[in-house]
């Protein structure tokens, strides 16, 4: 089989350092199950700004075109907090998303058995969560127009954002929401206010319309944002999958990953536009940011990175065997006890990046 083509962006902070175990891991499926890759690895985020100065070059977005898929990190500096917009490191991933058009967002909230007590929440509360959180991902307020600061005439400021939603934005990620719930649990909860919002409003109307055109086999809810914010607190696992906008499925999926134990947990693959040979643009990244607070010190979970590219494999690459591997490693490697400071309990011991990177492929060893 010819080599898949990954473009890897480790970006800034902790992304390199849980970056590294994913290295160790393609190396493993390189060596032990045949697999070949052909990684090109590039700068973006602070990182980038610092060689380049710009978040990201064209040249990256070209390579992000040309791979299979592309496996990302996290950018973000504080270094880098006072620039303007067209010059913050988080402009990398923005960039990537909507010039590749990755419009759906699928944020995963899986509570693994052994993590049950890793929750704020009570371990009944949690037990065999499973949502998905299907969130857009290229519209909405982070890019209406107007957007911008200008300057009253009295010399004051006004910050502008505008929330913006098309019918044919609105049914392509829906579409995707539906068509995962028929794999799934059968049910989708369509996230919005449709009381306060004109793009809520029609996000509601296009779905329902949408579900009685092509999706009757599905049960389709609606909830507005800030009551789904609560229950999901309250009893998470009334969910199957939420569908929602860019902003609130932001925050709706930070908010998830609490109840799997820890924002470190939580992968996500970005999905594009199909073309006519079923071929789509792909990026997968952990949901969680550079963590300035932590990096450098060697502790961050690696497992949300690990497990987004389970994600790669499963979805870009079709190879399920191999993701079903790494995420029953996940799991082992959970189950023996192992965890990095996020995850572990009042006195329990705490591992390294590293030391998580390493048990996993001891487990993959183990099993093979
Ligand atoms: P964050 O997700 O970086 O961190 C929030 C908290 O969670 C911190 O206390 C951090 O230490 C902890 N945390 C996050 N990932 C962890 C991991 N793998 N293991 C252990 N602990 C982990 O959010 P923030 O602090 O609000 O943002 C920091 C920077 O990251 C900002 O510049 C932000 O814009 C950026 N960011 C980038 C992405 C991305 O690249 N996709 C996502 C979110 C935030
Ligand atoms: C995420 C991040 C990004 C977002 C930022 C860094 C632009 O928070 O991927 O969840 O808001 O989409
Ligand atoms: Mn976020």
């Amino acid at each position: 089989q010819s080599p898949k083509k990954l473009l890897v962006l480790p970006g800034d902070g902790i992304g390199p350092e849980v970056m590294q175990e994913v290295r160790h891991i393609m190396t493993w499926l390189e060596q032990k199950r045949g697999l070949s890759f052909e990684v090109s690895e590039d700068l973006v985020g602070g990182a980038s700004l610092e060689k380049y100065g710009v978040p990201i070059r064209d040249e990256v977005i070209e390579k992000a075109w040309a791979a299979d898929a592309v496996l990302f990190g996290s950018v973000g500096d504080p270094r880098w907090a006072h620039v303007g917009f067209e010059k913050r490191p988080e402009l990398a991933i923005l960039k990537l998303r909507q010039e590749l058009a990755l419009f759906a967002n699928l944020r995963p909230a899986q509570v693994f058995d052994a993590l049950v007590d890793a929750s704020t929440l009570r371990p009944e509360v949690v037990q065999g969560l499973d949502i998905m959180i299907v969130r857009e991902s290229v519209g909405g307020i982070y890019f209406g127009s107007p957007r911008g600061i200008e300057t009253l005439s009295d010399g004051s400021k006004k910050g502008i954002n505008t929330e913006v939603y098309t019918t044919s934005e609105i049914e392509r990620v829906a579409r995707v929401a539906f068509d995962l719930a028929r794999k799934r649990q059968g049910r989708v909860c369509s996230v919005e206010k449709c009381n306060v919002m004109e793009s809520g409003l029609l996000w509601k109307e296009v779905v329902t319309e949408l579900h009685a055109r092509e999706y009757q086999d599905v049960e389709l809810s609606h909830m507005l944002a800030d009551n789904c914010a609560m229950q999901l607190v309250r009893n998470p696992r009334q969910f199957d999958v939420i569908v929602t906008g860019n902003l609130f499925g932001d925050l709706l999926s930070d908010l998830a990953s609490m109840l799997t134990g820890s924002l470190g947990m939580l992968p996500s693959a970005t999905l594009g536009v199909a073309d006519e040979s079923g071929k789509f643009p792909a990026l997968y990244e952990p949901i969680h940011g550079s963590a300035p607070d932590i990096a450098g010190k060697g502790i961050a979970n690696p497992l949300a990175q690990i497990l987004s590219f389970a994600m790669l494999l499963r979805y870009s690459l079709n190879l399920q065997d191999a993701a079903q591997e790494i995420e029953n490693a996940v799991s082992a490697v959970l189950a023996s006890g192992l965890r990095t400071a996020d995850i572990a309990g009042a006195g329990q011991k705490a591992v390294s990046t590293s030391e998580m990177g390493k048990a996993i492929i001891e487990v993959l060893n183990a099993a093979a």
